[in-house]
């Protein structure tokens, strides 16, 4: 059932006008109708709710609707209430008024659109349990109080904290108690808060050239200056941020595979940049956003595990894992920053209500979670070698293909000439969804160093992936 959005009932109504009362109020809710805002089928408020709301007799509230169910726009259905009138064709009715959208990035476009193969950042939800975590998620709502719909502990709740504290020392050696972990909106929800709680409009920022794009964009969001750092087989080249940006505030960066030529960080250039983050007094924002995904080798522990617990603020998704719809990941905040970001998050209350952070706590104290990720790595082993081997078996002289232990993309490096944005674009044509290598790139530098394509495979049923690959082969041959 839909609401009538509160703007069509809350304007006040004009009272020493011309026109009556009950008129205003028809035109308004058949206006409503017309540019679409009440919707073919959606039920209104009861005669009685929306007097008190407009502040006029229960009968002026009558006459109105009686008024627009004579000319066909209302029905009644007794008991059940008023509904606008299936008859309404929105066929006919004037585009509703919208305000211009902002200028869409390439990136919002991908998200948006139906899966499609190479898509990035959706992990093989074909292999979600729903109907577990809906049984899940009833049973916690089920059991919610009445003092669960006041309020909820702004850094999350504290049986989420535990099962992650405790997660994330086992699983990612990170050190770490619950009080210091946070519940955030995902990754982008942790980077939000660190800027607003750690950050000021203005502090330098070292960013991974190439890196995360929505990391890159989020922080020139929050006014950030932006010092982008080159990346090379071992990771993000410290040398280079210590000579270029020495007093930077803070760094982000992907140790475990870096996002997105999937390098891990070496560990001369994990003790640099600590080094680096203890002189300049800065912090280093761990993005560990896939380290449950190795394949052929144990990952390395997390980077903040070297750190002793100051510098480092390790934070982690359930985007990856679970679903990226959830919105949920965490931060694990060091000693010296704990007090600021706790404080931080109760005024920008950045997680989600208590139903569903509890239902994930069930999720990972069950051993939901790690069965889960014992599967997906099967699967997503078997989809990527899958790819791999069409990659192989209809090699194309336009790609090379970067062998990487994890993640869930292959990198592929496009041949001098072409411009990978070009062939992305031919290739969406075609149906397909490669992400260009570019758009990871800060500077020109970069880009003329890093053109390729990254071609994500969880949701890559193996039986498809000649097809698909043979499809890409095509556009490339066509370029
Ligand atoms: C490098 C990186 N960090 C973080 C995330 C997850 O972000 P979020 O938790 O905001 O969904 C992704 C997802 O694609 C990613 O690629």
């Amino acid at each position: 059932m839909t609401r009538p959005s509160s703007p069509t009932f809350t304007r006040p109504l004009r009272r020493r006008g011309e026109v009556p009362l009950h008129r205003q109020l028809y035109e308004r809710v058949r206006d409503a109708i017309l540019r679409g805002v009440l919707k073919p089928g959606a039920r209104l408020p009861s005669a009685r709710a929306m007097a008190l709301e407009m502040r006029v007799a229960r009968g002026t509230v009558d006459l109105a609707l009686q008024q627009l169910a004579s000319e066909g726009y209302l029905v009644t259905r007794g008991a059940a209430g008023t509904f606008v009138s299936d008859s309404v064709s929105t066929a006919r009715l004037p585009e509703p008024h919208r305000a211009p959208l902002p200028r869409k990035s390439a990136l919002d476009t991908l998200s948006r659109t139906p899966l499609r193969p190479f898509q990035i950042g959706v992990p093989a939800v074909d292999a979600f349990p729903l109907e577990l975590w809906s049984r899940l998620l009833a049973r916690r709502s089920r059991a919610a109080r009445v003092a669960d719909l006041v309020a909820s502990p702004p850094q999350g709740e504290p049986v989420l904290r535990e099962a992650i504290a405790a997660y994330v020392t086992v699983s990612r050696g990170v050190a770490c108690r619950a009080d210091q972990v946070i519940i955030t909106a995902g990754f982008q929800g942790a980077l939000g808060l660190v800027a607003r709680a750690l950050l000021r409009p203005g502090d330098t920022t070292w960013i991974e050239d190439p890196g995360y794009p929505f990391a890159r964009n989020g922080l020139a969001l929050a006014g950030m200056h932006l010092a982008p750092i080159p990346v090379d087989d071992e990771g993000i080249d410290v040398a280079f941020g210590v000579e270029h940006a020495p007093r930077g505030r803070l760094a982000v960066v992907t140790p475990g595979h870096q996002m997105p030529l999937g390098v891990p960080l070496s560990l001369a250039r994990r003790l640099a940049l600590i080094a680096w983050a203890r002189r300049a007094g800065a912090f280093i924002l761990e993005d560990d956003y896939d380290g449950e995904f190795h394949y052929d080798a144990h990952p390395l522990p997390a980077l903040q595990s070297l750190d002793g617990g100051d510098r480092v603020i390790y934070t982690g998704t359930f985007s990856k894992v679970m679903f990226p719809a959830l919105r949920l990941g965490f931060l694990v905040a060091p000693e010296p920053a704990r007090e600021t970001l706790d404080r931080a998050a109760a005024l920008l209350q950045p997680a989600s209500g208590p139903t569903i952070q509890r239902a994930l706590a069930d999720f990972l104290q069950e051993g939901h979670f790690a069965r889960h990720i014992r599967r997906m790595r099967l699967l997503y082993a078997e989809r990527r070698d899958a790819l791999l081997e069409a990659l192989e078996a209809q090699a194309s002289p336009d790609l090379q293909i970067i062998p990487t232990p994890g993640g869930l993309h292959v990198l592929a490096r496009l041949r001098e000439g072409l411009d990978d944005s070009i062939v992305a674009e031919r290739a969406r044509a075609a149906g397909l969804e490669p992400v260009p290598l570019s758009f990871s790139c800060a500077t020109e530098r970069s880009r003329r160093l890093h053109r390729g394509l990254l071609l994500a495979f969880p949701n890559l049923v193996p039986s498809r992936a000649r097809d698909v690959v043979a499809r890409l082969r095509r556009v490339l041959d066509g370029a």
